[in-house]
């Protein structure tokens, strides 16, 4: 069930790159005359703040399941309120994290019923699928690294060990494997050749 604009998702792992990815699209996109957005999840309205603050500094009190309903109470409240009304007016959207993110961190990650994530993820999205996906690859040694140097509070998944982050990125790779609308970028190149590349495939596909 796809609407007129454009649906962008960027994923990968904590400090992997794709706020940065998002914005540096943004301001390529501009002289494009076509209205972009940039959002996320969890986040991207105001009862996602609130359920980001949850999950970001709360997870103790948190089950896996409930991990998970509340990513999708977010997503449910991010397309009715953000994301379809943008769609609906021709915008191309880039959302920061999308539904393959529950996948890799709730499926892959905590152990959770893959098809039950995918068919929660389906109803919350009521049906709509990105038109494409940017997966920014990273090793977990960097992209520590990197969150390391960003100098906020670390969540309560990046403290999670390294094995979690080793059953994460294998999640990424076993979703996209077969998947047609997924970019693999890799996370290493600098900001601005990822922003070239990013930019040169939306372009010639929108
Ligand atoms: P994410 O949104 O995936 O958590 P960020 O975009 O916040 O990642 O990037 C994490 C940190 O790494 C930031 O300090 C950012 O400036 C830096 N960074 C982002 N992309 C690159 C890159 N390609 N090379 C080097 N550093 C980067
Ligand atoms: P955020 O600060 O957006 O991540 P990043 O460090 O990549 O910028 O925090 C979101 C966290 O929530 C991140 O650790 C990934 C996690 N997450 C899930 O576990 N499942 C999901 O469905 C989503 C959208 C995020």
């Amino acid at each position: 069930m796809n609407k007129p604009g454009y649906l962008i998702a960027i994923e990968g792992i904590d400090g992997s790159g794709k706020s940065t990815l998002a914005h540096e699209i943004k301001k390529s996109l501009a002289r494009q005359n076509r209205e972009i957005l940039l959002t996320q999840e969890p986040g991207g309205t105001e009862l996602g703040s609130k359920l980001r603050v949850l999950l970001h500094e709360e997870k103790k009190h948190i089950c896996d399941q409930a991990e998970y309903l509340l990513f999708a109470t977010d997503r449910s409240q991010h397309f009715e309120q953000v994301v379809i009304p943008a769609l609906e007016q021709n915008k191309i959207v880039i959302s920061d994290r999308l539904a393959d993110s529950s996948l890799a961190y709730q499926g892959y990650g905590r152990g959770l019923d893959i098809l039950m994530i995918k068919q929660i993820n389906q109803w919350a999205m009521r049906n709509i699928e990105p038109n494409l996906v940017f997966y920014i690859k990273l090793d977990f040694k960097t992209a520590l690294e990197r969150i390391m140097l960003r100098a906020q509070k670390l969540t309560s998944f990046e403290t999670e060990q390294e094995l979690f982050w080793e059953r994460v990125i294998k999640g990424f790779e076993a979703i996209f494997k077969n998947r047609d609308n997924v970019v693999t970028l890799n996370g290493t190149n600098s900001i601005e050749e990822l922003a070239k590349q990013a930019t040169q495939e939306i372009l010639n596909r929108v």
